[in-house]
């Protein structure tokens, strides 16, 4: 089975809607992010700090590796790791790329109050529209794009519910969120 990868900007969702949508296949779920603290053994954000962001880009490439094999998972990647054109050749091996997006507005409101992602100081604002800038088409390599921003929880998952059986992605669904 192949697996179901969520990409897209921090903020977007990917974690909870994957999550739901893993629970409601019956599949297991995976977030990168935390996949990489528990091979490192500390948060993302102390990996940032005390090693530095080239290694926590080379952990990434390292899970995308072995995530080029579908395992029939749903994970939630870091809205950083399609930058590595190897990394979305991985995802891609091993399963089908969907994309969250919501404005930078309602990414603020999201993310405003965490204190868990490192790329995000200062100015969180001003920084979110600059990486948004700056990574403009990267997450245009997903075959399907949700924005999150304007559609529940249980409507995100049942949109990509439907794409994915009429991709004939999934074998047969259960009945419903
Ligand atoms: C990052 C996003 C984060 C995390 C790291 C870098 C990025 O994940 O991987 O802080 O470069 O956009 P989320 O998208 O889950 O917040």
């Amino acid at each position: 089975m192949r697996n179901v990868v969520l990409i897209g900007f921090m903020g977007t969702g990917k974690t909870t809607v994957g999550r739901r949508l893993a629970r409601i296949l019956r599949w297991p779920f995976m977030d990168t992010d935390a996949e990489i603290e528990r091979l490192v053994g500390k948060p993302v954000r102390r990996i940032f700090s005390e090693d530095g962001e080239i290694r926590f880009r080379s952990e990434e490439a390292l899970l995308c590796r072995k995530l080029a094999t579908p395992q029939g998972l749903v994970i939630a990647t870091g809205g950083g790791i399609v930058l590595n054109p190897e990394n979305v050749r991985h995802l891609r091996m091993g399963g089908v790329l969907i994309a969250l997006t919501a404005d930078p507005e309602v990414i603020y409101s999201r993310i405003r109050r965490k204190k868990t992602r490192p790329l995000l100081h200062g100015d969180v604002r001003s920084r979110i529209a600059g990486l948004l800038r700056e990574r403009t088409g990267v997450y245009d390599v997903a075959e399907l794009t949700v924005d999150t921003g304007e559609l529940s929880l249980a409507e995100t998952v049942r949109l990509i519910l439907n794409y994915l059986q009429e991709r004939n992605y999934l074998d047969g669904l259960p009945s419903g969120p």
